[in-house]
């Protein structure tokens, strides 16, 4: 394998979103890193995803949601945990939320064929930011499920959220996990 495209698929690794500092992808490379996410295989072309950005003056509103969701789930959080909850919305420079859409008048393609394509995406998006030097990482988290984040992002009744990315420069080092071996994924039938 050519050794760009060898260091490219492994050397990428999950960076937490709190290690994950300014600067973010300018105008021109963020798009360069989404629209890498429309090469992911489509079975029916019907572009089973997309991404929102959650803007530096939307962040609030997201860590409002995060807040919200620990106390309805927890009365008992502490006010740290809270904070907490809230602070998770404002790490990193570039925030987008991966959402399926599962829209499919003639019920053709299966729910997970489309998820299949929203992670080919993701990792095309992911991939495209570290080959431009940022780090990336994805989160998800019990958020995703509420009826408030839904409504905040104004979700169709056909969509989900799946995930949130975050990239940015990697402002602390951590080694990454021991990949598993072929033998653990691999067999010949
Ligand atoms: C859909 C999805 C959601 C994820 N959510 C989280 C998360 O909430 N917290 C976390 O630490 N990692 C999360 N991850 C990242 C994985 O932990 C990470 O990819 C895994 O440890 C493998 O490490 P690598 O990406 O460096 O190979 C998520 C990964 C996927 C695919």
């Amino acid at each position: 394998m050519d050794e760009f495209a060898e260091k490219l698929i492994h050397g990428r690794v999950h960076v937490s979103p709190k290690r994950l500092g300014n600067p973010g992808p300018d105008a021109g490379q963020k798009n360069q890193i989404l629209l890498a996410a429309n090469a992911a295989p489509d079975h029916g072309r019907m572009m089973p995803w997309r991404f929102i950005e959650i803007g530096q003056s939307s962040r609030n509103a997201l860590g409002e949601v995060f807040h919200q969701c620990l106390l309805d789930r927890d009365q008992s959080a502490t006010p740290i945990q809270l904070q907490e909850a809230r602070e998770k919305a404002l790490r990193g420079p570039l925030l987008l939320l991966a959402i399926a859409n599962y829209a499919d008048d003639a019920n053709e393609i299966s729910k997970e064929e489309k998820l299949v394509s929203l992670g080919c995406a993701i990792q095309n998006i992911l991939l495209s930011a570290y080959a431009l030097g940022f780090g990336s990482g994805l989160s998800s988290g019990k958020a995703l499920q509420s009826p408030i984040l839904r409504s905040l992002f104004n979700l169709a009744d056909h969509e989900d959220p799946i995930c949130f990315i975050t990239i940015g420069t990697v402002t602390q080092n951590k080694p990454g996990r021991v990949r598993p071996g072929l033998a653990e994924y691999f067999s010949v039938f």
